[in-house]
């Protein structure tokens, strides 16, 4: 009785603070939020179980800032946990927080085929489940998905790309993927592939690191298996010191003819600094363009400084506003607001999706300081 009432005032001040959240504005109540990775010694009872993929990568950060701001604000406890890279750490953050007694638990997966253990685990203690930002795959433990339009992601980085593209034709392109095991991956490239694929296949741009993207070149919609096969070949892993190889490994064995003025398809902010650093640093390469996402910091500051050229903003306080207010729903015993459906490859999830932003030097003020996202006195040179 005591934690349902506790619900019912924390529900109408969350109402307050989601909204609030939306609007840019919070107060500082505290939150019990634990972000320590695996495990907690607290044995507080914890409403809405937070897990997301790593510490490592400033993106996770941010979404655990909102949850925390938006989740403590409202009087839940809450506690966000991270994965570090391990399907096998998720579960146990997972079998932490249904043993605080979770109600909710919102979870970006590592991989999205191995979460569904976890999931499971989850579903069947009676706990409803969010998959936030990446879909959790081959399962029907899924309640509802909370996500940015990731097709949109890739075509808005295939689209800057053939925007900025120098002219003339036979452009070398270079192409590089996030993991395989996120289904987010096969989304963003299916986006940019959308885009590319007639500049590809009419001969304006030259794919220089994908022989199995060449052989595709005419196929204007590929299988999930078909764009499995490229990111084989072009995946970073989302991880920094596998994009610096794999871009160090493409220009050492490139022709003169795939050096010059280049594109760069880089899947996130984090493979494109990296990426952009080796390119930079290839005496044969005359200019580079290169996509991101995410609006990370030090993208934002490689931008202004003109090492990278765009990302794609997604708005984290939106994600994490939308995730709360559908774990609020839940909490009411009401039917969350959706807007699409993905199918996980069981089942059709019912699902919010947010749009998303594209950012180049042009509107980074506008769009990341004047937004309240960050303060200008982050980066050095912002106009
Ligand atoms: C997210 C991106 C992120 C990437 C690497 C994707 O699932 O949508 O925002 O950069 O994972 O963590």
């Amino acid at each position: 009785m005591r934690k349902f009432v506790k619900k019912l005032i924390g529900l109408a001040l969350m109402a307050t603070m989601v909204m609030g959240a939306m609007t840019g504005c919070s107060s500082n109540a505290a939150s019990n939020s634990g972000t320590a990775g695996s495990n907690t010694s607290s044995t507080a009872n914890v409403q809405v179980g937070i897990v997301l993929p790593t510490k490592d990568e400033p993106r996770w950060l941010q979404d655990q800032k909102q949850f925390e701001t938006i989740l403590g604000d409202a009087g839940f406890t809450n506690q966000v946990l991270f994965s570090q890279g391990s399907s096998a750490t998720e579960k146990t953050n997972v079998e932490t927080l249904i043993s605080k007694g979770i109600d909710v638990l919102i979870i970006c997966a590592q991989d999205g085929a191995a979460a569904s253990a976890a999931v499971e685990e989850a579903k069947a203690a009676g706990v409803k489940v969010i998959a936030y930002d990446r879909l959790v795959t081959g399962t029907d433990a899924v309640d509802y998905y909370v996500t940015f339009d990731s097709f949109a992601v890739g075509a808005a980085q295939g689209q800057y790309l053939i925007d900025n593209a120098p002219a003339g034709s036979g452009i070398p392109l270079y192409l590089y993927a996030g993991a395989a095991t996120d289904n987010n991956a096969f989304i963003f490239f299916e986006g940019a592939w959308s885009v590319l694929q007639p500049k590809i296949a009419d001969g304006t741009l030259v794919v220089a690191n994908s022989s199995e993207a060449i052989n595709l070149k005419d196929q204007a919609e590929l299988t999930r298996e078909q764009i499995g096969t490229i990111i084989g070949q072009i995946t970073t892993d989302w991880d920094f010191n596998v994009a610096k190889s794999k871009a160090e490994a493409n220009l050492t064995s490139a022709s003169a003819s795939a050096k010059g003025d280049v594109l760069v398809l880089a899947p996130n902010d984090g493979t494109a600094r990296s990426i952009a650093d080796v390119f930079a640093s290839d005496k044969d390469i005359t200019s580079y363009v290169i996509t991101g996402q995410d609006s990370e910091k030090a993208s934002v500051q490689y931008i202004i400084d003109g090492k990278q050229s765009m990302t794609v903003f997604k708005d984290t306080r939106t994600l994490a506003a939308d995730s709360v207010a559908m774990a609020m729903n839940i909490l009411e015993g009401k039917e969350p607001a959706t807007d699409t459906t993905y199918n996980n490859d069981k089942i059709d999830v019912p699902a919010k999706q947010t749009s998303i932003v594209v950012v180049t030097k042009d509107n980074v003020k506008q769009a990341l300081i004047d937004s309240g996202y960050y303060n200008s006195s982050e980066f050095t040179g912002i106009k």
